[in-house]
């Protein structure tokens, strides 16, 4: 078999593609077919080895895990002895952030337990750009609670990974949707459904006194105070962590200044690859809801020019990788 591998944490340049024995699954265990995968931002932390604190646990010197990519879609060839649940032929789709990674690769062995079915109506491709970044947006959706229709929605940071998925999914629900991002990337946001769509470098949509019902701050950028003067009265705020400092501001503050002010604020406890997760993500797929952007495709081959756009913060979309 084919994957793609790095033997030490570094920028894109450290990745090869590996010839490596066929894979044969042990008890529990699943060798899929990869279809499709595509690339996220803790595919880029996971190859710089960032934070620098994860590597308490991925490796202080080396990365223990050699492999690469944590979004699967594709189909099961081999099962373990034990495994009654999956067999060959069947669709399947993942985030292996928590199971080894290892997407980037024409097969890949995983835990039975850790796949999720995929509907026959959502193509492999369309698969592949949604798990681990649908999931993080799904599920600081959840914290605010269901966006109402007419509700003002604030997405800050809408243009990388998981904004897009954020701005559709509160659409979706008849959410009023301010989508913030680089000037570069506003038409790009409003293709997604943006009702408007603000450029952070020209006009800070927090500073300027202007209140939403939901703001979902995947830039984290702001103060807990800040965050707090641009929610409506009973407005909700959830914040999608990038800096540890910050996490801790809003996780345990945000609560205690949300219930003296009348507001919900916070972060959420993310947990990876969730069945249920999954499997509401496969129905905003199939109804349309959903319609993940693909901005380039690339084959294994080319997965450093792929992680070098993901990188570049250029792309539009997601980088989908096909072996
Ligand atoms: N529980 C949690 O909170 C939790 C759990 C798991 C993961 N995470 C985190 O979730 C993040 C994933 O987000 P992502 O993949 O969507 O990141 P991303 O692809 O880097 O997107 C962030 C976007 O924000 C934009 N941006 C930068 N500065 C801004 C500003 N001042 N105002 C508005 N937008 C700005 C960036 O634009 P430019 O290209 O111009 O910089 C970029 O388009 C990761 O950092 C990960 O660590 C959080």
């Amino acid at each position: 078999m084919r994957a793609v591998v790095r033997d030490r944490y570094g920028t894109p340049g450290v990745l090869r593609v590996a010839t490596l024995d066929a894979p044969v699954p042990g008890p529990g265990e699943v060798v899929v077919g990869v279809a499709a995968t595509s690339l996220n931002m803790a595919d880029l932390d996971h190859l710089l080895g960032r934070p620098r604190v994860a590597r308490v646990a991925t490796g202080l010197v080396r990365p223990v895990n050699r492999s690469v990519g944590v979004d699967l879609a594709g189909t099961v060839e081999a099962v373990g002895a034990d495994v009654t649940t999956l067999r060959p032929g069947d669709r399947v789709w993942a985030d292996l952030f928590d199971s080894g990674h290892g997407a980037l690769a024409d097969r890949v062995r995983v835990p039975a337990s850790a796949l999720t079915r995929l509907p026959d109506d959502v193509p492999f491709d369309v698969a592949a750009t949604t798990p681990h970044s649908g999931s993080l947006a799904l599920q600081c959706l959840r914290y605010v609670g269901p966006v109402r229709p007419g509700e003002r929605v604030l997405v800050n940071g809408a243009g990388g990974c998981v904004g897009p998925f954020a701005v559709q999914m509160a659409k979706a629900r008849g959410g009023v949707v301010t989508a913030v991002d680089h000037g570069d990337k506003l038409p790009f946001l409003r293709e997604l459904g943006a009702d408007e769509a603000v450029d952070y470098t020209r006009d800070d949509v927090m500073q300027g006194g202007r209140r939403f019902d939901v703001v979902v701050d995947i830039a984290d950028t702001r103060s807990l105070v800040a965050a707090r003067r641009c929610l409506a009265p009973g407005g909700r705020y959830v914040l999608v962590a990038r800096r540890i400092g910050s996490f801790a501001e809003k996780a345990l503050l945000g609560p205690v200044v949300g219930a003296l002010t009348g507001v919900r604020m916070g972060s959420f406890a993310w947990r990876p690859n969730q069945r249920a997760d999954l499997d509401e993500l496969a129905g905003l797929l199939s109804s349309g809801a959903l319609r993940p952007r693909v901005d380039r495709r690339y084959g294994l081959d080319e997965a450093v020019a792929a992680f070098r756009h993901l990188a570049s913060g250029a792309a539009r979309g997601k980088l989908l990788i096909t072996p």
